[in-house]
């Protein structure tokens, strides 16, 4: 007899990006029936950097239009005859479980979607499964198949942390080392600040780079910045120091220049984003050595990066073993509610009642 799909709703808004997902689960299959991400950047862009009390504000005033759509959009394709104007209590007819992002993350940010998502189970009666953003972010690499093999090596990069994990089942995760100070992410946003390159700094310093190879000069190897902790022996990272480094680089640059021209600034990107992937990639590998995985997944908003994507694709491929490698779809890369949805798909043993979820701010992998 063929089972009924868990539906899955699933609310994330740990950070600036106000999410919902509804994902289904059937079997071994995950399927994302609609996926919907209101995203604050434009707000916060005139500060240079998330804005907390402004993102939770955001956050209340979007998160109803942004759940409903989440439903609508399902409702659509599904055919479902309700009116497309159906309140979102209405349209929670069919869902089964509510999944909600509850930490790390910005406390106000956090506290707006875990009592939002609260309230729908306590009215509706519905199960609710507390979610770490983190595991989210490991799960956009089972968004589409082949789904990743275990052991899998997890190389987590996003603005708030940058971490390798070994992960030898679904409940077991081992965190091998991680970031003892910035975020890559963040390194990505400060230095992209430094060169005024605007906010957010990952895809800015991307664009930066790209334009470095329409130079047609040879910059990078001009520009040498330390690969910080490369050879450190174990797993942790460091960036705080890159940033550091970038900045007396810029300084003695204008000083030579007086001012720092676009070639020169783009080859400070370039040299930078290299530097980065350089120290990610370098780690990665090694822990692939030590562990042996079967499979190497890249995930969190770093993994947007074109560069990094590719450059890592490669290095897996000259892996003495067969090593399978996973990148999540690049929508499902930077914060979305997708990835939450399908990361409670597998732990649904894990349901509990609306008074038993609560956010945590600084809450571990
Ligand atoms: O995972 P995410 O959306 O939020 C956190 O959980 O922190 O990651 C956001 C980070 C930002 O620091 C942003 O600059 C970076 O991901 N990012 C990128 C790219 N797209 C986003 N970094 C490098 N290259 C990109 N293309
Ligand atoms: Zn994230």
């Amino acid at each position: 007899m063929k089972s009924k799909p868990i539906k899955i709703l699933a609310i994330e808004t740990s950070c600036d990006e106000t999410a919902a997902a509804v994902v289904t689960k059937n079997g071994g299959d995950v399927n994302i029936l609609s996926n919907i991400i209101a995203s604050q950047i434009n707000i916060h862009k005139k500060y240079g950097g998330v804005f907390p009390e402004i993102a939770s504000r955001a956050h209340t005033e979007k998160i109803i239009p942004v759940v409903e759509r989440a439903l609508n959009v399902t409702r659509y394709k599904l055919r479902v005859k309700t009116p497309y104007n159906a309140l979102t209590y209405n349209l929670l007819r069919n869902i089964d479980v509510i999944a909600i992002t509850i930490g790390p993350g910005l406390i106000g940010s956090l506290l707006i979607g875990v009592n939002f998502a609260k309230t729908l189970a306590y009215a509706k009666n519905l199960p609710i499964i507390g979610i770490n953003h983190l595991l989210g972010h490991i799960y956009s690499n089972w968004a589409k198949k082949p789904y990743p093999m275990f052991p899998a090596l997890i190389l987590i990069v996003s603005g708030g942390h940058t971490g390798l994990y070994l992960m030898k089942s679904h409940n077991n995760i081992q965190t091998l080392g991680e970031t003892l100070d910035d975020a890559a992410g963040e390194a990505f946003d400060k230095v992209a600040k430094l060169l005024g390159l605007g906010y957010p700094g990952g895809p800015a310093i991307a664009d930066e780079v790209a334009k470095v190879k329409s130079y047609k000069v040879k910059v990078t190897s001009d520009i040498k910045l330390p690969r910080s902790m490369l050879n450190s022996g174990d797993y942790n990272f460091s960036f705080s120091g890159l940033k550091t480094a970038v900045l007396y680089k810029v300084k003695e640059l204008s000083r030579i220049t007086c001012n720092l021209s676009r070639i020169t600034s783009a080859a400070v990107a370039a040299s930078f984003q290299q530097t980065v992937l350089d120290i990610l990639i370098g780690k990665t590998i090694q822990a692939a050595y030590e562990f042996k995985p079967k499979s190497i997944c890249l995930c969190g908003g770093v993994s947007a990066n074109k560069e990094l994507r590719q450059q890592l694709k490669m290095a897996v491929k000259k892996l003495p073993s067969k090593t399978s490698y996973h990148i999540p779809p690049i929508e499902l890369s930077t914060d979305n509610a997708a990835m939450i949805g399908i990361a409670a798909s597998y732990h649904l043993d894990q349901v509990t009642k609306w008074d038993n979820i609560h956010a945590n701010a600084n809450l571990k992998l």
